[in-house]
């Protein structure tokens, strides 16, 4: 079972501006289309967790970005809006109970997303797998991609990819033990 985040964060560490806005993301330089490697990331995914403000962002997308089921943790939702009840559903629950309820419907490489919800299952050291890409902007406040933990995390260092000559792409992984 490997948990995965796969995230861009400004060079102060926000994923968003407070008020969630990501157009920053956009307004980067991309002459040939790249989706620098979203799609490769996400063969290797069973199905994406997310947050129910992440979930808000991406169903006022235009198109809907994902080919594998999502779950969208929510105490407020009880559903999603009818365009996507076949590709999302609500859940609720303690991160490793959610883990654990997705493994049991045969779900094992999630993809995990959202400010909050990425800290609360660092919290519970669920996290594997990171990917930060790094984009070369300071946004001066934001949602941030981190918080607090009651303990400290270790990670090892796998790869880095400089992108567009613009993102750097950090690949990390958990060091337990
Ligand atoms: N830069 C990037 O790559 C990137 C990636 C992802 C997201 N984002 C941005 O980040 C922003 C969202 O991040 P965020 O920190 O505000 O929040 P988030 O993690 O997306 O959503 C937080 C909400 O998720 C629900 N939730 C989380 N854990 C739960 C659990 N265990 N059980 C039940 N509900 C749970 C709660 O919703 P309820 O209030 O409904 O209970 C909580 O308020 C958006 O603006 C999005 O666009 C950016």
């Amino acid at each position: 079972m490997t948990n995965h985040v796969y995230v861009a964060a400004s060079l102060d560490g926000f994923i968003a501006t407070r008020e969630g806005g990501v157009d920053w993301l956009s307004e980067l330089p991309n002459p040939d289309g790249s989706d620098y490697g979203f799609s490769a990331f996400m063969s290797g995914i069973d199905a994406v967790v997310m947050g129910r403000n992440t979930f808000d962002q991406v169903f006022s997308f235009d198109v809907w970005p994902y080919d594998r089921p999502v779950f969208v943790l929510s105490t407020s939702l009880d559903c999603v809006p009818e365009a996507v009840a076949r590709k999302a559903e609500i859940m609720r629950g303690e991160p490793k109970a959610v883990v654990e309820q997705l493994a049991r419907r045969g779900y094992s490489n999630l993809y995990i997303d959202g400010g909050k919800t990425i800290q609360n299952f660092l919290e519970e050291d669920l996290i594997d797998e990171l990917i930060i890409t790094r984009v070369p902007i300071l946004l001066g406040d934001g949602i941030p991609l981190f918080g607090k933990l009651t303990t400290s995390l270790w990670f090892a260092s796998r790869k880095t990819e400089r992108l567009n000559e613009m993102l750097v792409k950090n690949y990390y992984s958990r060091v337990r033990g």
